[in-house]
């Protein structure tokens, strides 16, 4: 923004310090909280983003994952992947821009065909997303007939296009509890598929979930000893894992949950210090609207989702490349939407 009379500075200024107020108390790098010269410079994008969205009839969906200027500054939705499925599904808005990763800006899409979806990110990609074809997906259907298929959200469309029921991480076990099958087929997280077994076990309704796909970079990394460490330096902290973390990781933690379950813990909790093995954007949302507590991360990083900035989702706005706007085949569309309203129906 060219700043031409003291009114706009007073604008520029009134934003710094209202980004000021939501971000000072959150950390941008190890042991470094947002400063006000920080916040400063995001006010000149945010002001414009929040203008143009108006204009536009757009709304701005973003991930718990992304960086904070972009939740506090100009999302008008931020939350898990569940929750912004849902917000996309009742959205009236004309343009979604969505700051995530590839599959989800294709959610979107898949359930707003006739809305342009634009990612700021452009193809951003996900580990797991990556980690299965839907070559494969037919090839299990193929040695498995009859055995319901369940796609983590986690997939691209043309995976979900071919799976029966899609779930996400807020669903994924309870989902899971409901079909009356004693087998299923899990794609693409395999750490999931087996945090899923032993909490169906755990529940008293067992099933052998056949499994494919990989896991995700940022939560395969962290092992008990990370936990321990924790525990060790900060007695009677609340350590908070989500599911796409190992097993044993999963055992060692206080709470297994979504970034949304995470949230919803620590709002209940009497606790003050929560240590959260997942992405720092979380980290960084609970540091923003829990000021009394204290979190500790251990700066796991999404990359792709780190692609989302304010600069590429003001250009995204106002000039879209083809490489942002996200085309999907029509029956791609159709067939991958029929597991979302599955998901949706069994999560009521
Ligand atoms: P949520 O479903 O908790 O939003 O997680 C999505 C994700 O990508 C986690 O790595
Ligand atoms: Fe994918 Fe992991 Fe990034 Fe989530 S945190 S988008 S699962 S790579």
């Amino acid at each position: 923004m060219h700043i031409e009379s003291a009114e706009q500075q007073a604008l520029l200024d009134q934003e710094a310090h209202r980004l000021y107020g939501l971000l000072g108390s959150v950390s941008r790098a190890p042991g470094a909280k947002w400063t006000l010269a920080q916040c400063a410079q995001a006010a000149y994008y945010t002001l414009r983003i929040n203008q143009v969205k108006k204009e536009k009839n757009a709304v701005i969906l973003a991930h718990s994952y992304t960086t904070p200027d972009l939740v506090y500054g100009v999302a008008d939705f931020s939350g898990d992947s569940y929750a912004l499925s849902r917000k996309a599904a009742e959205t009236s808005a004309d343009i979604i821009v969505f700051a995530g990763v590839w599959f989800m800006a294709e959610t979107a899409k898949i359930l707003n065909p006739s809305k342009q979806v634009i990612i700021p990110a452009g193809p951003a990609g996900c580990t797991l997303a990556d980690a299965i074809t839907e070559e494969q997906v037919r090839a299990l259907k193929a040695a498995h007939p009859g055995v319901p298929v369940l796609c983590y959200v986690n997939s691209t469309a043309g995976v979900k296009a071919e799976c029966d029921i899609c779930v996400t991480s807020g669903n994924v076990f309870d989902i899971a509890a409901k079909l009356p099958q004693k087998e299923l087929i899990f794609v693409p997280d395999l750490l999931m598929a087996r945090n899923m077994e032993i909490e169906l076990q755990r529940r008293g309704t067992p099933k052998k979930v056949i499994a494919a796909g990989g896991s995700c970079c940022v939560h395969d990394k962290y092992t008990p000893e990370d936990i321990a460490a924790l525990r060790r330096k900060y007695p009677g902290i609340k350590v908070l894992v989500h599911p796409e973390c190992r097993p044993e990781v999963c055992a060692a933690a206080d709470y297994v949950g979504s970034t949304q379950g995470m949230t919803a813990y620590v709002a209940k909790s009497a606790d003050k210090l929560f240590g959260l093995l997942t992405e720092q954007g979380l980290v960084n949302r609970l540091e923003a609207e829990y000021k009394d507590k204290t979190f500790i991360g251990a700066f796991g990083i999404c990359s792709y989702m780190k692609q989302n900035t304010l600069s590429n989702t003001m250009q995204a706005l106002l000039n879209p490349s083809p490489a942002q706007i996200v085309e999907l085949a029509p029956d791609v569309i159709e067939r991958a939407r029929k597991s979302l309203q599955n998901m949706f129906e069994m999560s009521r």
